[in-house]
């Protein structure tokens, strides 16, 4: 495995909890899976979520190549977008955040609270593009202008992923088989949210490192499972890459498409049940963007019986609670 310079921004490692009020309340029969819990919403960095074990590995790449700034993209809501913000602060490092005014419908708190809020707290510039404005051409250009007015500009994919981001979840996947093998419990399943992939894409490069016999259920919160399943491969390709590493055999890909609804961003009844369910059997709090809709995934796994009662599935949190406060009329 070769070394690569990190700099600290997680709080690690996160919990590994059961969530057995949850398990009780999916039983059928008195049987029920054994559901455990990955607190990745517990990272600590700006209040919390996947972002800062991504950043640990960018931001450094940033530092080391002499940057000034950090650019990078998302939506409105972007939980990426407030942990970026958050480590260049941590960084003494400027940051420039393209946020794209993309989810339709959305009431007067989606423009006002949440993430948004916090972007400007955490001292963010903030350009707000139109939905049909071409986001990658205007990042381009914008790195470009930056460049060309002395500023030493990094740029940040959407969601931090790339090979380098996604490498992080190689090593969460790792830190959870060493928590699970702690615990003497075998894990058959991970369910997580699925968006730019990269935590999904690293999951897997970490799963078929440590040889696990573990099945991974991305959960899309936005694409088709072709589209979303194409990109998550081409990431796994570009960690193995990083790595200098050749992959003979390649993992199953799997992305459940069935929990987007609407659409990126737009609330669905089994997303606000499943998050409802987990706030009020486990007292943990999920979001609406990303999580509740894994969760209703595993929610729907379970009660078709692709979770069989015997096996234990382990739901990754990947955080977004501050989305949570931009969709108050939804609960
Ligand atoms: C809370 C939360 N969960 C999950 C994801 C999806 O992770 P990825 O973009 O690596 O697929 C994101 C991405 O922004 C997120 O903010």
């Amino acid at each position: 495995m070769t070394q690569r310079d990190k700099v600290r921004l997680a709080i690690l490692p996160t919990p590994f909890e059961p969530l057995p009020r949850l398990s009780q309340a999916l039983s059928r029969n008195g049987r029920a899976p054994a559901i455990w819990i990955k607190r990745d919403d517990c990272t600590g960095l700006a209040g919390g979520g996947n972002k800062a074990r991504k950043l640990e590995y960018l931001v450094a790449d940033a530092v080391k190549g002499g940057a000034d700034m950090l650019v990078t993209m998302g939506a409105l809501q972007s939980n990426h977008a407030r942990q970026t913000a958050a480590a260049a602060a941590r960084h003494g490092l400027g940051c420039l955040l393209l946020l794209t005014d993309s989810v339709a419908d959305r009431g007067e708190t989606y423009r006002t609270n949440g993430n948004w809020l916090l972007h400007r707290i955490l001292g963010a510039e903030i350009r707000v593009l139109a939905a049909s404005e071409d986001s990658a051409a205007i990042a381009a250009e914008t790195m470009t202008d930056l460049t060309a007015q002395g500023r030493r500009p990094y740029f940040i994919p959407i969601g931090g992923s790339n090979g380098l981001g996604s490498l992080a979840y190689r090593d969460a996947l790792l830190e959870l088989a060493a928590q699970a093998k702690d615990e003497g419990r075998r894990i058959d399943h991970i369910v997580l949210p699925t968006g730019s992939g990269g935590t999904h894409a690293g999951i897997l490069a970490g799963v078929e490192e440590a040889g696990l016999p573990c099945r991974v259920h991305g959960i899309s919160v936005s694409r088709s499972s072709e589209q979303a399943q194409a990109i998550v491969s081409g990431l796994v390709q570009d960690i193995f890459a990083l790595e200098g590493r050749q992959r003979d055999t390649m993992a199953a890909v799997e992305v459940d498409d069935s929990q987007v609804g609407p659409g990126y961003g737009q609330p669905t009844a089994a997303m606000i049940e499943a998050l409802e369910l987990v706030a009020r059997t486990e007292g943990i709090l999920l979001d609406p963007v990303y999580t509740g809709k894994a969760m209703a995934g595993l929610v729907s796994l379970v009660r078709i019986g692709a979770i069989a009662p015997d096996e234990t599935v382990v739901f990754w949190h990947t955080g977004g609670l501050p989305g949570l406060f931009a969709y108050p009329e939804v609960f």
